[in-house]
């Protein structure tokens, strides 16, 4: 029987650093075959972790489409981030997943998507835009709403380069630099662009929670509805399965039933951030 704890080890094949404290870890995992039958939904983690140090919950950062590699992008805050975040090109990371409920896909074909993220939020959004700009004529217009606090944090520069030419790309700083020539405010504002479209329209949304309260709050004033935004959460994990019972939202399992829930489902739970 397949020990569902047991991590594969994956080779770090490049390293970019996108800020100060984030990094973008491309991997493969160094047997073909795992390689080969590696598969997820965008929005979906795995649990990563380094012998004798810990493991911790890191949503992956590149489309399904890619089938040679994947990508983590991972901000040092603790423990587990801080040890990754010392590893070289070629050294090894422990990885078992994929886990949880992503981003719907087929579900939203033929609907117009706005993915907007907060900060490190746009990790797994990245996964979700790219994934979606490989489909791009299966679905409507495509708006990439991001905001950080200032542009020395913006992640994934070749990504929004691409996502500016092909998307529509819109980016906001909470406070600016010289450097920055684009508006200045919080990612709801963003939303009041009256080109956002709202008919036949998700929205996918990852940020900090303090975001969630506001982005939610001004789609119902625009008239989405509560099962058209999709949020994605976090929790402390520790099995990432479903069965330590460490990360619930009400009844419901972040790992397992989440980390994506529909504005709709986070109210049934009672989820208070998004009241
Ligand atoms: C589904 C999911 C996806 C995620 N995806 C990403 C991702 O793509 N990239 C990324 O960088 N991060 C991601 N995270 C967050 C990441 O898993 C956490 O930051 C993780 O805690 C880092 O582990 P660590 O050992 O480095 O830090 P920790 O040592 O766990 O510390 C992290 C922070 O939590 C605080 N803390 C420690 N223990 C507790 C506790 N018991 N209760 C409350 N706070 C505590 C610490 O003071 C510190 O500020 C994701 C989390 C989830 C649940
Ligand atoms: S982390 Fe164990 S139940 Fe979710």
């Amino acid at each position: 029987m397949k020990n569902l704890y047991v991590p594969q080890p994956a080779v770090i094949l490049d390293i970019t650093e996108e800020n100060f404290n984030t990094k973008t870890f491309t991997l493969k995992f160094r047997d073909p075959k795992v390689q080969e039958a590696f598969t997820f939904e965008p929005g979906q983690f795995v649990q990563v972790s380094l012998p004798y140090i810990g493991e911790a919950p890191i949503s992956l950062s590149s489309s399904p489409t890619e089938k040679e590699s994947f990508k983590l992008c991972i901000r040092r805050v603790g423990n587990v981030t801080n040890a990754i975040h010392r590893l070289q090109v070629g050294d090894l990371l422990w990885i078992r997943g994929p886990y949880g409920r992503g981003f719907p896909f087929d579900e939203v074909k033929g609907k117009n998507v706005l993915a907007i993220a907060g900060g490190i939020g746009l990790a797994p959004l990245r996964s979700v835009v790219n994934r979606l700009l490989h489909h791009k004529n299966e679905f409507g217009e495509i708006y990439v709403l991001y905001g950080d606090r200032n542009p020395s944090l913006l992640l994934f520069k070749e990504d929004r380069e691409i996502w500016a030419r092909e998307l529509n790309l819109r980016v906001i700083c909470e406070a600016a630099d010289e450097t920055w020539k684009g508006p200045i405010g919080v990612v709801t504002k963003l939303l009041e662009d009256p080109d956002i479209p709202v008919e036949n329209t998700v929205a996918m949304v990852c940020g900090p929670p303090i975001m969630y309260k506001f982005v939610c709050r001004k789609l119902l004033e625009l008239g989405f509805k509560e099962e058209d935004i999709y949020l994605s959460f976090e929790r402390r994990m520790k099995c990432g399965v479903g069965k330590c019972r460490h990360c619930n939202i009400g009844s419901k399992f972040v790992c397992l039933h989440g980390p994506v829930f529909t504005l709709k489902e986070a109210r049934e739970l009672h989820e208070s951030g998004v009241f």
